[in-house]
């Protein structure tokens, strides 16, 4: 992790962040625990779940981190879901929003609105395998190579930006469960170094977007 000089003109502003989930939440488990360092340049500022089963809400809780549910078949159509997101992340005040394990796919109204803020996390080396089932596909295609990626959010579905990958090698005997593991694992260390890089990007006043 960087450090960084806090002394200078109070310049350290810590980026606010929030975390859209649909489950478990272990990579917002890592962003949440990333961010309690001091020096890290993100704090989190809400969660919100597309169900009130998510599992990941707990920790938020625990953490004293403010939630909230969005039902996509409690509103007319997924326009008004999307907006009713939005009015919640805007009353947070958010200036970078991390999609983990979001599993709605969010409207070209909404991607737009939130251009160059909005970053994903997926399980394979993009451009290769979007979409789903990422595990498997790697495998019955023989690949040696697999991994994880941090891109930001286009209206096309995980297309936009690559900001940091983990390559994670695909050995032998690997089943979809063993690769799933081993690429979460790195999961969890690229997304919180993934956000630094790009909390960190505003702080200098550059621009957001990376490539
Ligand atoms: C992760 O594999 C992530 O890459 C994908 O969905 C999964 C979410 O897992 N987008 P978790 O809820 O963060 O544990």
């Amino acid at each position: 992790m960087s450090t960084i000089d806090k002394s200078a003109d109070n310049k350290f502003v810590k980026r606010r962040v929030a975390i859209m989930i649909s489950g478990r939440g272990s990579n917002m488990q890592a962003l949440i625990n990333a961010a309690s360092d001091e020096n890290f340049p993100a704090q989190i500022v809400g969660v919100i779940a597309s169900s009130p089963d998510a599992k990941g809400l707990e920790f938020a809780r625990q953490n004293h981190i403010p939630t909230a549910i969005n039902v996509l078949k409690d509103f007319q159509n997924k326009s008004l879901a999307d907006q009713a997101v939005s009015k919640i992340l805007q009353e947070w005040q958010t200036e970078i929003i991390c999609l983990a394990g979001f599993m709605r796919i969010l409207g070209s109204k909404f991607t737009r609105q939130w251009h160059k803020k909005t970053i994903n996390i997926h399980p394979s080396l993009l451009p290769k395998y979007k979409g789903l089932n990422t595990h498997r596909r790697a495998i019955e295609a023989g690949d040696k190579i697999h991994g994880c990626t941090v891109h930001f959010v286009i209206d096309e579905l995980d297309a936009g930006a690559i900001i940091e990958q983990i390559e994670v090698p695909v050995l032998p005997d690997d089943s979809e469960e063993s690769l799933t593991e081993r690429v979460l694992n790195q999961e969890h260390i690229l997304y919180p170094r993934a956000l630094e890089k790009v909390a960190l990007k505003k702080i200098a006043g550059t621009k957001a977007d990376i490539n």
